[in-house]
């Protein structure tokens, strides 16, 4: 199933989905620096840049301490992906020689993680976010200190076939859709959407 944008967008955005089907298949670092760049040139409040993006892969030491941290049920598939990205944001930033809070590190590091999604798909490599992991483990196992705080684990492979898959996500394994712009674009307020021919044609 192919998704259908509501209004023209580069098919970038309609194709970029989260598959649970990896393949397993090394990727190479070639992709990871490209993908990586992507996420370097994502905008950031003060240009703090506060992602850092913390990378295992099936070969390395870290592996099985990063699928230890996942719900089991994220563990069934992101077993078979061939990379998991730990974005940190750093919670503070350096103005006038000074430590003071950033407001936006959340907010810029998700702008990272979506430049990065998308470049890793122009390669051919899909992502799937994870939120379902134990952060407090995280931070102990991994040594991360409270200047970071902990966003989202990324799986990154190749999209594989059902069969490769726990029969558990089959039914899911599809691109989703989206809530219409009417229900998410407002015109200066909460109480009504932000154009006329979305209210005409609701
Ligand atoms: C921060 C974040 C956390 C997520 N956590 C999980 C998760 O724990 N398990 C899972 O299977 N999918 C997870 N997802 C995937 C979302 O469910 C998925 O992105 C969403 O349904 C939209 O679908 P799409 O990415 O295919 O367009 C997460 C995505 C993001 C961005």
């Amino acid at each position: 199933m192919s998704r259908i944008a509501d209004h023209p967008v580069d098919p970038l955005f309609t194709n970029r989905w989260s598959p649970r089907s990896f393949t397993g298949e090394p990727v190479p670092d070639t992709v990871l620096r490209t993908a990586f760049e992507a996420a370097r040139w994502a905008p950031s409040g003060m240009n703090a840049q506060p992602w850092r993006f913390l990378v295992t892969r099936p070969d390395d030491a870290w592996w099985g301490t990063y699928l230890g941290l996942l719900m089991p049920r994220n563990r069934l598939w992101a077993a078979k992906a061939s990379a998991l990205i730990l974005i940190l944001s750093a919670r503070e930033l350096e103005r006038r020689g000074e430590r003071v809070p950033n407001s936006s590190h959340s907010f810029d590091a998700g702008a990272a993680w979506a430049n990065f999604a998308h470049q890793a798909l122009l390669l051919g490599w899909h992502t799937h976010g994870i939120g379902g992991f134990d952060r407090e483990a995280a931070r102990a196992r991994l040594n991360i200190s409270q200047d970071f705080s902990i966003e989202a684990i990324i799986a990154l492979g190749r999209k594989g076939e059902l069969e490769g898959l726990d029969p558990e996500f089959h039914g899911s394994e599809a691109p989703n859709g989206r809530r219409p712009l009417d229900e998410t674009v407002f015109a200066g307020t909460l109480d009504s959407p932000a154009f006329a021919e979305e209210r005409d044609a609701a």
